[in-house]
């Protein structure tokens, strides 16, 4: 159901132009099987990116029409001769279409999109996205392997970090801007890209975190929570799709006819192509839903999928499957139309081939600009306290004279790219020590680097060099966390959530010596930070920041820029918490007001929702993070305390695209600096049908104010925020109670109520 009120278009003109499907249909109708099957197949040429399969060549393939696409071809040379072979060999001289994970940027490397969405900037991450599919289709890619929208709430899961996180509404924005981003004003330019979503569908919601593990849920959760970023990049003209590696319910996604034909094709009336994941159609055998990958392409094209990612079940079974009146031919060209679709809607059949002698890649000033705001942007505070009678720790002054550099990712250019650092260079990436050695030794201070310890090891071989390094100094800088390409993003699952290897007791060390510690911490996915936050003053969650990594730091530290970012996900307490997050139901024992101890004392009720040793709040909630200003938030007022239903509604199952009512508040600096607020707004709905949860986003604003200004901020609210899924999966509004909270994290206070009557 769509989250728009009207009544749904066909989400991308371009893929249903006429003149464009004439000429698809008239390609189609000289098409062999054998020919049509070849535009189903996907292989991989290139670093591969999932299991090998051993398969190399595919030259003789591609001049017999038996290879529709490439992945992993990232150069342009190469990408050329593949594309003279089908051009000039293939008998209906159908182009190749080359995809890549490019997935927070090409060549520029911006931070990781979990990274990206601390932002709460689509427009910023919309220009992102512009520069990946400028890099990127200069070296011959039209085809991205992003966004990735799904919703992930269990930080074990590695993918955490790929996505934006744990809230729909958020993560909408986000899909959004990826795809105008990528695909620009129409596919057709040159420097557009594809944009393909993925992955399809609640991949985020692996049972306990674990990667590839399978996905059971409502259809209310999945309607509510899961689907919306998807249909919002449908709706914004994405023109693929990627089917998921989970079973939803039982059915793997790769042939899962309820959501890859009823729902994303009947209802959000997709008309752009499906691919697997990577070799997602094989391993229906391991799902045991097939027997061989005779039964896992017949299972999958029916479901509609209709491109085979590397399996090369589709490659070796469908014609034949179509000879045996197993798979009817009509279902085989649908899916070669929607392929076909989007290669001519890319313009590749009249321009199929690359610049081989482009100007190399630089990472020019303009690039280097853009990937440092976005760094400044995703750069979370999550604390910054002060020390007794003295001023907060953050930011540093011009007194500080010597700093401290300690950590395993204080110097690693690799680190600072993250995981999927597409054709990104290390040698590209300035880290937090080029950066502050340039800035602190211009103005005749001293910074004193020492590792201390490496991210996986037993060995406290460095500590003492650490602690020496500490005790030189006037303040510590610590730079921990975790190693991006083995404990995050694919295959990155953990069920300890803690700074691994030794990094703790480095930490602790440092903090024994007395001296100021500010922490850096570089992950994918919330850690527990629970000892840091009551013994480190200042903590920072830099995710993997990109090329500029070190310098949008730097600027952070010394308050060239002040933090503005905010937390897509909730940070726990300890690992029993997962899955955390915001929109937690509510239930009828909630655990307000009651205290830890175990039993309980002072007469606190027993029988209550709660852990015993840990509470249930998180450590940091979603939406936090600090400014090294202050805001202050007027008492929210509304256009309105009670509204009627047919002002929601235009007939039982459609809402009205006009904004029934307005929350406002004024938000004032009332700090010494100038700073940008990320104002949010949280509802709750009572007394529907259906239970809902304590709290949900659904609205944020930028505001960047200067010292003592104030700005009136006003969120329009209507179907598309006030609906909710109701227990027979129709998105509805009811006569209910809404609470409005506005304020600068999820723990705003300030509220206002109105009801819907009928
Ligand atoms: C597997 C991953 O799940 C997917 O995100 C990626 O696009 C494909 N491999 C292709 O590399």
């Amino acid at each position: 159901m769509s989250k728009n009120a009207s009544d749904t278009p066909a989400p991308n003109a371009q893929l249903t132009d006429k003149a464009l499907n004439k000429r698809v249909n008239a390609l189609l109708a000289k098409m062999t099987l054998e020919e049509k099957v070849g535009q189903l197949v996907q292989f991989s040429s290139g670093t591969p990116t999932g299991p090998g399969t051993g398969r190399e060549s595919y030259d003789a393939m591609i001049a017999d029409g038996e290879v529709g696409s490439l992945l992993n071809v990232a150069d342009p040379k190469k990408a050329n001769a593949f594309q003279h072979i089908a051009m000039e060999k293939s008998r209906l001289h159908i182009p190749l279409m080359f995809g890549l994970d490019v997935i927070h940027g090409y060549k520029t490397i911006f931070p990781v999109p979990l990274g990206l969405a601390s932002s709460f900037d689509p427009a910023l991450v919309q220009q992102t996205a512009r520069m990946a599919a400028q890099e990127a289709s200069a070296d011959g890619i039209r085809w991205v392997f992003s966004p990735m929208v799904d919703i992930a709430r269990d930080a074990r899961w590695g993918r955490i970090i790929e996505g934006s996180g744990e809230s729909p509404f958020l993560g909408a924005a986000m899909a959004r801007a990826y795809v105008h981003g990528y695909q620009g004003t129409s596919l057709s330019n040159p420097d557009s890209v594809a944009a393909c979503v993925k992955h399809f569908a609640a991949y985020g919601a692996v049972i306990a975190g674990r990667d590839y593990n399978a996905v059971d849920m409502s259809d209310l959760t999945l309607r509510q929570v899961y689907l919306p970023p998807y249909q919002a990049a449908v709706d914004a003209g994405a023109t693929t799709v990627m089917s998921s590696f989970n079973s939803l319910n039982s059915v793997p996604a790769t042939a899962d006819p309820y959501t890859l034909t009823d729902i994303l094709r009947k209802e959000w009336n997709f008309d752009g192509l499906v691919v697997s994941d990577w070799n997602a159609v094989g391993e229906l055998i391991g799902h045991g839903v097939a027997l061989n990958n005779t039964t896992a392409a017949q299972k999958a094209i029916v479901a509609g999928l209709d491109m085979d990612m590397e399996s090369g079940a589709y490659h070796e079974r469908l014609a034949a499957l179509v000879r045996t009146g197993a798979v009817p031919e009509s279902t085989i060209d649908e899916a070669v139309r929607r392929v076909l679709r989007v290669k001519f809607a890319l313009g590749i059949f009249d321009h199929p081939y690359v610049d081989e002698n482009a100007k190399p890649y630089q990472p020019t000033p303009e690039k280097r600009a853009l990937a440092r705001k976005a760094a400044e942007e995703s750069i979370v505070l999550l604390q910054n306290n002060a020390g007794e009678g003295q001023p907060k720790l953050l930011p540093l002054t011009a007194h500080v004279r010597t700093i401290a550099l300690i950590g395993p990712l204080a110097d690693s250019q690799y680190e600072m790219l993250g995981s999927w650092g597409a054709q990104g260079n290390p040698a590209d990436a300035i880290t937090l020590r080029a950066a502050l050695e340039q800035r602190v030794q211009a103005h005749g201070g001293k910074v004193i680097y020492a590792e201390g310890t490496r991210i996986l090891t037993a060995s406290q071989a460095g500590f003492d060099a650490a602690k020496q390094a500490a005790q030189q100094a006037d303040v510590v800088v610590m730079a921990l966390g975790e190693d991006a390409p083995t404990m995050t993003g694919e295959a990155g699952s953990r069920a300890h959530l803690d700074l691994p290897g030794n990094q703790q007791q480095l930490l602790q060390a440092i903090v024994a010596t007395g001296k100021p510690v500010v922490l850096v911490v570089f992950s994918g996915r919330p850690l527990v930070l629970d000892w840091a936050s009551e013994h480190v003053p200042a903590i920072l969650e830099a995710w993997y920041p990109g090329m500029e990594a070190g310098a949008a730091l730097a600027n952070i530290l010394f308050g060239d820029t002040n933090p503005s970012a905010k937390l897509p996900v909730s940070f726990p307490r300890a690992v029993g918490q997962e899955p955390l997050y915001l929109a937690q139901f509510p239930t009828g024992r909630p655990a307000t007001g009651v205290d830890l101890s175990h039993p309980p004392t002072n007469g606190v009720e027993k029988y209550v929702s709660r852990y015993i040793d840990v509470p249930n709040s998180p450590l940091y909630p979603f939406g936090h993070g600090l400014s090294y200003t202050q805001f202050d938030y007027s008492p929210v007022t509304l256009s309105a305390t009670s509204i009627p239903l047919a002002k929601l509604m235009n007939t039982p199952n459609q809402g009205t695209t006009q904004p029934a009512i307005e929350a406002t508040t004024t938000v004032r600096n009332t700090g010494a600096v100038t700073g940008t607020e990320i104002v949010q707004l949280y509802i709750r709905i009572r007394g529907a049908s259906v239970e809902e949860p304590v709290r949900v986003l659904e609205g944020f604003q930028r505001v960047t104010l200067q010292p003592g200004e104030s700005k009136q901020v006003t969120f329009p609210l209507g179907f598309s925020e006030l609906s909710f899924i109701n227990a027979r999966s129709q998105r509805v509004v009811e006569p209910v109670d809404y609470t409005v909270f506005i304020g600068g994290s999820s723990q705003a206070t300030g509220s206002a109520v109105f009801h819907v009557v009928p």
